[in-house]
């Protein structure tokens, strides 16, 4: 086998249907959305059917949706205008969110001097949901709640709706970083109390460099960037018509065809964990990922049994032999940083093992496991 992709959850390939519309967008449809003519009006009409598409299935309304450069820059603005604007002093979140949480967390602390709480959590990952119920009962300091709905690491799911009936009735505010579950999980804004989400298109086969956030109408978010009137003032700067026009097609095959890959890649990932629990004695699945009711059925976590020593060669190995994954270990390399999240989560004896981050998608076949369990089983008898 030449390659193997397990690392969708870092980046998924584009499909074919995509890749189409993007190149015929770029070549029919170069219009600069806000220029009156003709044109511009074509570009407008992609830019504002993409909305529709996106709000019709995510149950909102298509002016809550706003298109970004992707999740980071999505998760900043909802970050940091909360502070900024919406006066938010507290913001209470994980130690396991992403860095485009986390960074911006430290930065809003430094800069306005929010108080930052992260919650505690269990082995596989989630969160003591009691600890921020009583947490939200004090609203003396104006809270935001800022958890992810997956975790992109360990896959461990939040309750969603749990958190956003707490964080309603308590007054505070809740973002949820779903860039690994839009796409991958129906959602039902209607019925479902979060006040922002948000998602980026190259994460369900779409392009990259494109993304939205979804912003609860009267939120009262102000723009971070400057310039012009797009987005309806939330986001200056001339759309990327093609690429939000990728998204669309992207997100519609996502959900058409939902349920059937859904069952596919579940069925994927059972008979990744039954070959590696038969031919690697003593493996690992880290956080919930063998759990597939508090987990995704898009990636798995895998504490391998190898030396530190030995285990400086896997992933370098495994690149060698055309697979690619995700490094989830936290640290195999003196001189690397290791995974923040599997620091939080492992005991001090598995986080000296490699942990490998396998991730998914309806590309992927039985055949390609077969040769990465064949591949690692190698490597750890030599
Ligand atoms: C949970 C999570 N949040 C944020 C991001 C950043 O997304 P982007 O690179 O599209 O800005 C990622 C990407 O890996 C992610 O997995």
């Amino acid at each position: 086998m030449n390659s193997v992709y397990f690392d969708s959850a870092a980046t998924s390939q584009m499909r074919k249907e995509v890749i189409d519309r993007v190149y015929e967008v770029m070549k029919n449809t170069f219009g600069n959305p806000s220029s009156t003519h003709a044109y511009g009006r074509s570009s407008k009409s992609i830019i504002e059917n993409t909305r529709k598409t996106i709000s019709k299935q995510l149950g909102c309304n298509a002016a809550e949706i706003i298109f970004t450069s992707g999740c980071t820059e999505a998760d900043n603005l909802i970050l940091n205008s909360c502070v900024r604007d919406l006066g938010v002093q507290r913001i209470i979140s994980s130690k396991i969110e992403h860095h485009a949480v986390l960074h911006t967390i430290d930065e809003l602390q430094k800069n306005y001097g929010i108080e930052p709480v992260f919650l505690n959590l269990n082995s596989c990952g989630e969160i003591d949901y009691a600890q921020l119920e009583s947490l939200l009962k004090d609203n003396s300091k104006k809270t935001l709640v800022s958890l992810m709905h997956i975790n992109n690491e360990i896959g461990t799911m939040l309750d969603i709706e749990r958190v956003a009936k707490l964080t309603q009735a308590n007054g505070a505010l809740f973002h949820s970083d779903t860039v690994q579950s839009v796409g991958h999980f129906d959602l039902d804004l209607s019925k479902v109390g979060v006040d922002f989400i948000v998602a980026a298109a190259h994460k369900f086969h779409g392009p990259k460099g494109v993304g939205f956030a979804f912003i609860r109408k009267n939120s009262g978010l102000q723009s971070l960037i400057f310039g012009g009137q797009q987005e309806r003032g939330l986001r200056a700067g001339t759309e990327a018509v093609h690429n939000i026009a990728g998204l669309e097609t992207a997100f519609e095959l996502a959900y058409q065809h939902l349920e059937k890959e859904k069952k596919y890649i579940l069925d994927l990932k059972n008979y990744f964990i039954d070959a590696l629990k038969k031919h690697i004695p003593g493996v690992k699945f880290n956080g919930a990922c063998t759990d597939a009711s508090k987990s995704t059925y898009t990636l798995l976590n895998v504490c391998l049994p190898i030396s530190p020593e030995k285990a400086l060669m896997l992933l370098f190995q495994l690149d060698l032999k055309g697979i690619a994954c995700s490094k989830g270990s936290a640290c195999q390399s003196g001189s690397e940083k290791g995974s923040h999240v599997l620091s939080e989560i492992l005991n001090e004896e598995d986080l000296k093992k490699p942990s490998i981050r396998f991730s998914f998608s309806s590309f992927n076949t039985k055949e390609e496991i077969d040769y990465v369990v064949e591949v690692l089983k190698e490597f750890i008898s030599k």
